[in-house]
């Protein structure tokens, strides 16, 4: 059957031309090339007396436990009149109208400062009786204050050390920026003592702390403090400044160093204060705020290329040069009993369509299928350079002989972590594609809270490319091998989260084939998640599939030990750490491969299991190295440690030649 299109066609057209009647704006196509220009916003509190004050109420919005105190004219977070117990408390209060702190089409942040003053009140009287137990080392204090930048008027954030500025609902695309003034030390979260300015970057863990006694400032003290935060986003600097409230601007800043927020910004963002309390309590007051801000915009003014829409558009005005103003119910009645005849027409010819089973396709047959959004798919290379910004070096995150990761956003404003697999050792170790593309495909489908997420795969040309969740806390290399030191509750964790992670795999009969600590990530809430699967290397075959899971109870043991001693396996030149711990555990002097940056803050009791673990895992496969079940029980304490042989066996076997490739520990000799 043919199908005649033309009267069809002139339908359609004559129901767009009507739209364009009814509202002509939408239809025209902006272009973003035009003149640049500033938008400024600037907001001003010199108090926050309700009272003399009530707009107020109106500009900023007071969320969780936090008021406006008539008495004080302040902030207060949290209210100590309604709060019966100020314990475990969290606030905030944020400016109500949204402002433009970042341009995307340049992805230039805005440029802001600000200045507050604050105070906080260690003597509350607390309404509720508090057991004096928590008041063990004699002092008050509550958690701290941020001046936060958030993307939503909605969350709370969590009490106690996560100071109200994030919780558990935020996940890694919940956009964040702080300074916080922490008063509280959270071994924890590596805060170095209770008074101290930090920058939080989408984290709860600072990326940066500053001791502010050493500008002689006591945050507890009871007295006023200003800080100033100035952030040039097209140097992409920041100054914070501290300093008693009422005396000069401090000339040199307590910190000044670059800092790109573009990754933590939102084209337009809530600007504001949180703060909580934990088992020790405190009322934290802001006193007055100034804030202003600048951001760049390319004005966005109509297209002049001339386009199909205009034609129309100017068609319809020569025909009609009445009709310019607003539409007449009569055009409204026209536009509606089109779309209507287009409906009925399009249903009509659909009905027929089915009937007749004709092979004549107007209007695209199969509907698009909503696809959860999480799920695992294909990439092409366009859109995963288009996210990493054409693979650009500002976002590489890390390499290995492998390939090199690279941080991107996907145009849904997911942000990823993308492994670009090298050519040149794809080549080398005769990898065959079509088997990693497999391999792919079966870990993104298995699902577990201590494994990174696989978003999906790209296979283009001479490109393999796996694409994962990216996790805001960076892999635990640099926490364990950086400057800041791991507090020992937190290894442990690790070692277990890992452990877990690998266990579940192997029940799964799957194999990680890459366990380093640079393939360990941490996620916002700190959780270990093991990612950077080994997808190149290994065979199908059952038997290899085993070797390979031997090979990664191998590699935790290293990893193990790793975290124990905070260095790394093979560093520098000196022994190994394996063999250093083999010839500790000798001499019974198992403490000597704890870390020493730890001081006395450990267990000794689990450090030293996690020791015995990590050398069991290394020991040569016939000879006792367990299964990774096994393994996690004996964390768990369910399954007592086999006597470790006094001496280190005489040759180890660590890897097969296949899995050894890639990895970066150096090996003994094969079997
Ligand atoms: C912070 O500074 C004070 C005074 O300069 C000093 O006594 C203290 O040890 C410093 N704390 C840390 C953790 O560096």
């Amino acid at each position: 059957m043919e199908f005649d299109r033309s009267p069809f066609c002139s339908i359609i057209c004559s129901t767009i031309i009507s739209l364009i009647i009814l509202n002509p704006v939408s239809f025209l196509v902006y272009s973003l090339d035009g003149p640049v220009t500033d938008i400024f916003k600037h907001l001003y509190f010199a108090d926050f007396y309700p009272s003399t004050n009530p707009r107020i109420h109106h500009e900023v919005k007071l969320l969780g436990n936090a008021k406006f105190s008539d008495s004080k004219g302040s902030i207060q977070i949290p209210d100590p009149i309604r709060a019966l117990d100020l314990r475990h408390q969290a606030g905030r209060a944020i400016f109500s109208s949204p402002i433009r702190l970042f341009d995307p089409p340049t992805q230039t942040p805005a440029s802001f400062q600000t200045t507050f003053s604050i105070q906080f009140d260690t003597t509350p009287t607390p309404p509720a009786p508090i057991s004096t137990s928590n008041y063990s080392d004699g002092s008050h204090g509550g958690s701290g204050l941020t001046f936060i930048i958030v993307p939503d008027e909605v969350t709370v954030g969590r009490p106690g050390p996560w100071l109200g500025m994030l919780n558990d609902a935020c996940d890694d695309d919940y956009k964040a920026f702080a300074v916080e003034f922490d008063t509280r030390r959270n071994l924890e979260f590596g805060d170095p003592n209770d008074n101290h300015v930090g920058i939080n970057l989408g984290s709860i863990l600072s990326s940066t702390t500053i001791n502010a006694s050493d500008v002689g400032i006591y945050l507890r003290d009871g007295s006023v403090h200003r800080a100033w935060i100035t952030y040039d986003g097209e140097r992409k600097w920041i100054d914070i400044r501290l300093g008693p409230d009422g005396q000069a601007y401090p000339s040199t800043p307590i910190f000044s160093a670059p800092l790109d927020l573009s990754p933590f910004l939102k084209e337009y963002m809530f600007v504001g204060f949180s703060a909580s309390t934990g088992n020790l309590t405190q009322i934290h007051n802001v006193l007055s705020w100034n804030f202003s801000s600048t951001s760049r915009a390319a004005l966005r003014f109509p297209s002049t290329e001339t386009c199909e829409t205009k034609i129309f558009l100017q068609a319809t005005k020569a025909t009609e040069p009445a009709h310019r103003k607003p539409p007449s119910s009569f055009m409204i009645f026209v536009a509606v009993v089109v779309l209507c005849l287009v409906v009925l027409i399009n249903l009509y010819y659909n009905g027929k369509r089915r009937k007749e089973k004709s092979t004549l396709v107007i209007l695209p047959d199969k509907k698009q299928r909503p696809r959860p959004p999480n799920k695992p798919r294909r990439f092409s290379i366009a859109e995963l350079s288009s996210a990493t910004r054409c693979f650009s070096e500002a976002e590489v995150l890390g390499s290995d002989t492998g390939g090199i990761f690279y941080r991107g956003m996907l145009h849904n404003g997911c942000h990823v972590a993308v492994k670009r697999f090298s050519t040149r050792f794809l080549n080398s170790t005769g990898a065959d594609r079509r088997r990693i593309l497999k391999e792919i495909g079966v870990i993104s489908r298995v699902r577990n809270p201590n494994l990174v997420p696989v978003r999906g795969w790209c296979c283009d040309k001479r490109e393999t490319m796996v694409v994962y969740d990216y996790m805001s806390n960076g892999s635990l290399d640099r926490w364990l091998f950086g400057v800041g030191v791991l507090p020992w509750s937190r290894r442990f964790k690790v070692v277990k989260d890992v452990a877990e992670a690998l266990s579940f795999l192997h029940s799964k009969k799957l194999a990680h084939k890459n366990v380093k600590t640079s393939s360990v990530f941490l996620d916002v809430s700190f959780r270990a998640v093991l990612g950077d699967f080994g997808f190149i290397l290994g065979a199908p075959a059952v038997s290899s599939r085993d070797v390979a899971q031997k090979a990664d109870v191998f590699g935790f043991g290293i990893v193990a030990l790793e975290i124990v001693a905070g260095s790394k396996n093979s560093d520098e030149e000196g022994e190994e750490l394996l063999d250093f711990a083999w010839r500790m555990h000798e001499r019974e002097e198992k403490g000597k491969v704890v870390d020493r940056r730890m001081g006395l803050v450990y267990n000794p009791e689990q450090a030293f299991r996690v020791v015995e673990i990590g050398l069991l895992c290394t020991m040569n496969e016939g000879s006792g190295r367990p299964t990774m079940e096994e393994v996690v029980e004996m964390l768990n304490m369910e399954r007592s440690i086999p006597q470790l042989p006094a001496r280190r066996p005489v040759a180890l076997f660590p890897y097969n030649s296949a899995t050894d490739l890639c990895s970066g520990y150096s090996c003994a000799p094969f079997r």
